[in-house]
């Protein structure tokens, strides 16, 4: 559960994230860091007020926006660690549920630069972490996140690099990153010409609704285009071709359910579209080649000295947490490489790529790796 919190005094919150920085340089040099013990700091630090920290960027949940029956925006005040973001890049969200440490990926919705960052949830049925933040993450509460990270992203404002014709093309929660782009385009005043199309079932499922509007009245210029799949019929690519005819000439960012992309994808190869075509997935590919269960493998952490058996059919780290150990992790999908480790000994399959290796100490992502053989992580 996160910490609930009293605000500090606007002065000594100030006064302790000024602090944290320059301290936190100063400790991890290695010549300090052996004489201090920095886990002991930190959790006094955190005693002292739970947003201070030498290492972690922790944020407090300043305001809570119900965007859609589903769909939850978090807006947080970070500490003084926070590094920034790009339009586009997602945070690893940590949780402590039912005693357990759980991470998942949320796309920043806030604008890059902005003093207050947001997320947008949208509660997935049977979901974990959704769930677990829609019912109990309240104002006042303290999260710890992640820097911001993934390459989704918009060029960058000061780089001269954005093309003068773009196309960002999302659908239901896929919204959310493509709000952050949206956002940053309009605050560097961006004078090229961008098509937004968006894609959700009916108008109550309208993430951003109230900003969008806002959004439009300030940028008269931005194409602005709603499909609502209840009153106008299926999205397919003839829709998109329809609605934006020069679709050739636009640089595109997608992010939607994979239906949707899989076609827009489809879409760029059989009419060999040259405009650059960026895209994220927020749910696995849904073509993973599935492994054969097999005889029973066993799989060994080394350093931590634990283990499990699997049948090697899933991923090992769905397999661990099954075997009720925690291995680190964010996406799932295999883009964070929060769950990259050392697999010294063994086979295992890229279940990505479908690829089969046995060389030993190569770095596998666990969230895609399936057990083949006995293997052995150097965790
Ligand atoms: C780069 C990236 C950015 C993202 N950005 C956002 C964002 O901005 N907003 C957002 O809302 N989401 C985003 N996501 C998705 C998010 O990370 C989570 O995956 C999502 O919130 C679901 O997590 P959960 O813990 O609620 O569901 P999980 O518990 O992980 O379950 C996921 C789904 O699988 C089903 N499921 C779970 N266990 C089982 C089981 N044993 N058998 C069958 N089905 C099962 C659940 O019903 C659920 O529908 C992003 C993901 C990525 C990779
Ligand atoms: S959890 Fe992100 S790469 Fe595995």
């Amino acid at each position: 559960m996160p910490h609930t919190i009293a605000p500090l005094p606007a002065h000594r919150a100030g006064w302790a994230q000024s602090l944290a920085t320059p301290v936190a340089r100063a400790l991890r040099h290695p010549w300090v860091e052996s004489i201090v013990r920095l886990s002991a700091i930190e959790d006094s630090l955190q005693a002292l007020h739970p947003l201070m920290s030498l290492t972690e960027v922790r944020a407090r949940v300043v305001k809570v926006v119900n965007e859609t029956a589903l769909t939850k925006t978090f807006v947080l005040q970070p500490n003084a660690l926070w590094a920034g973001a790009q339009a586009g890049q997602f945070v690893r969200v940590r949780q402590e549920i039912a005693g357990r440490r759980v991470e998942r990926v949320y796309s920043l919705s806030s604008r890059p630069g902005a003093r207050r960052i947001a997320f947008t949830v949208k509660r997935q049925s049977g979901g974990q972490v959704s769930n677990h933040l829609h019912d109990h993450l309240k104002v006042g509460d303290v999260l710890t996140l992640s820097q911001a990270m993934g390459e989704f992203v918009l060029p960058a404002a000061t780089s001269n690099m954005l093309p003068a014709k773009m196309l960002l093309l999302s659908a239901g929660s896929g919204i959310t990153p493509v709000m952050a782009m949206l956002r940053s385009l309009q605050a560097q005043s961006y004078l090229g010409d961008v098509a937004f199309v968006h894609i959700c079932r009916a108008p109550d499922d309208l993430i951003f609704a109230d900003a969008l509007k806002d959004l439009a009245a300030r940028w008269p210029t931005l194409r602005l285009v709603l499909h609502f799949d209840e009153t106008e019929g299926r999205f397919t690519t003839d829709t998109l071709q329809h609605l934006v005819p020069d679709l050739h000439e636009r640089s595109t960012w997608l992010c939607g359910p994979s239906g949707l992309m899989d076609a827009v994808h489809q879409l760029w190869i059989e009419q060999s579209i040259a405009a650059p075509l960026q895209s994220e997935r927020f749910v696995a590919f849904t073509s993973l080649p599935a492994t054969a269960p097999g005889t029973p493998v066993q799989v060994r952490f080394v350093t931590s000295q634990k283990g499990f058996t699997t049948q090697g059919s899933g991923p090992l780290l769905v397999q661990a947490e099954q075997a009720g150990l925690s291995p680190k992790h964010g996406c799932r999908i295999g883009i964070c490489r929060s769950c990259q480790c050392v697999k010294a000994s063994g086979t295992v399959e890229n279940l990505q790529t479908g690829e089969v290796s046995s060389a030993p100490n190569e770095l596998i992502r666990l969230c895609i790796t399936a057990a083949r053989s006995d293997v052995t992580l150097d965790l």
